[in-house]
């Protein structure tokens, strides 16, 4: 049996080279061919005859093929760089299906390559493969995402809840609230890019809620950048939900009560957090100060010498960053990599340069959110940074003739050797860029 897995495993692998070498009519093309379906006419005798893949070693049966088996190397190679598991030969495999098949492994591999359906559209039917469980790791992800939807908005529906308590009563209960700052601080901390994937919903309604949560997650992963212990980062991202919470008294809808509003919702937030039980004074800190410029600018007033608590700071450039992407009132923002540029352009005299400058490094030249068209004119969203600044990780939903895929994937520029032609206005393509990622 291990003779036949043997043959079976040069013969194919024969076959893969004579199909990058030789056109179909050449002798060698067809002697490595025949070759091919003679072993595997042999191997099939008895049934269908598989090898896998465990651990990049290949294997028929359990049993491992032997490393002096030409091809060997190559055909592992091949095996594993598609992402196959195993392939299974079935009795009755033809020569047009030998062609066929070599053909398809020789095919470049990319997350766009699908083998099933290269194998189907050539009537293959007498080779099948299985793939690694990427399947179960879509699955793993899907349920997470879920997951981490489901815990935004059971933040969205407890800020709300505590929004109207604070506009009725003056006075907030932050311990659901905190609870769920912790879930999410977590999950930044496992894994940011998914959290900042959050931070592009957008309310089309309350959308002081919505800002107030993404500047949240903006503030947490300014904090993560910084290393901040448990602790810390617990009490910036409870600074970061609530630092707007003086608005919640004021009807944005009357334009008279829109202006003072603005220029008192720091203090009125702050007389509100000032009630709380709690010591952790970072709140009550960061709602009066988030609006104070690092030049001396901005408000309330304050002496000269009054020195604004450092989370102020770093909500104040999670604050700067989440109204330029989203400005609300249904106004367009900047794209995520100009609103950085700008963050950029402010630190030093609106913002603090040492906070604004780590935060343009956490969130990367292209960060989480934007739409970006790449080389080959796919379009898609980032969804995560890779080793390379300039080449993220992107999430593609609409192919070259801007048509959307029905099943969008994930590509590593830096392996596919694309790149990143222009960033794209979300709205000119009329995409939500939260639905996609
Ligand atoms: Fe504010
Ligand atoms: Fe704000």
């Amino acid at each position: 049996m291990s003779g036949n897995a043997d043959t079976v495993v040069t013969t194919l692998a024969a076959g893969r080279k004579a199909n990058q070498l030789y056109p179909e009519q050449h002798p060698a093309f067809v002697e490595a061919l025949d070759a091919l379906v003679t072993a595997v006419s042999d191997a099939t005798a008895a049934g269908p005859f598989r090898i896998n893949v465990h651990q990049g070693r290949l294997y028929h049966e359990s049993v491992v093929i032997s490393e002096e088996t030409p091809g060997l190397t190559s055909l592992e190679e091949a095996f594993e760089s598609r992402r196959i598991e195993s392939l299974t030969l079935h009795p009755g495999f033809t020569r047009e299906e030998a062609v066929g098949l070599v053909h398809v492994l020789g095919l470049k591999p990319s997350t766009s390559l699908d083998i099933e359906r290269e194998l189907a559209d050539r009537g293959i039917a007498n080779a099948t493969v299985a793939f690694l469980a990427e399947d179960e790791e879509q699955e793993e992800r899907d349920r997470l995402r879920e997951q981490d939807r489901a815990l935004y908005n059971r933040l969205v529906s407890v800020l709300r809840t505590m929004s109207a308590q604070v506009a009725k009563a003056h006075h907030a209960d932050l311990e659901n609230a905190s609870g769920l700052v912790g879930n999410i601080m977590r999950r930044l901390l496992e894994d940011q890019a998914s959290v900042l994937g959050l931070a592009t919903i957008k309310g089309q309604s309350e959308t002081n809620l919505f800002h107030s949560i993404n500047v949240m997650i903006y503030s947490l992963t300014l904090g993560a950048s910084l290393g901040l212990p448990e602790e810390g980062m617990a009490s910036l991202g409870l600074a970061g939900l609530m630092h707007d919470v003086g608005k919640v008294v004021f009807d944005p809808a009357d334009p008279n009560q829109a202006q003072s509003m603005h220029v008192l919702h720091p203090t009125v937030g702050a007389d509100i957090l000032s009630r709380l039980p709690d010591d952790d004074k970072a709140p009550m800190l960061v709602a009066y100060e988030h609006h104070m410029h690092t030049d001396g600018a901005g408000f309330p007033d304050r002496p000269a010498d009054y020195v604004t608590h450092p989370f102020s700071r770093m909500v104040a450039v999670a604050n700067r960053y989440a109204n330029l992407v989203d400005p609300g009132a249904n106004r367009e923002g900047l794209t995520p990599d100009r609103s950085i540029m700008q963050i950029l352009d402010e630190a030093g005299t609106t913002l603090d340069p040492l906070f604004a400058r780590l935060f343009a490094k956490a969130m990367g030249v292209f960060p989480v959110g934007c739409l970006v068209r790449l080389t080959d004119q796919t379009v898609g969203v980032v969804a995560r940074a890779s080793s390379d600044v300039m080449k993220p990780v992107v999430r593609l939903t609409y192919d070259a003739k801007g048509l959307e895929l029905d099943d969008p994937h994930e590509v590593d520029l830096a392996d596919e050797g694309l790149e990143i032609l222009e960033v794209v206005e979300p709205e000119s393509l009329n995409v939500e860029v939260s639905e996609k990622l």
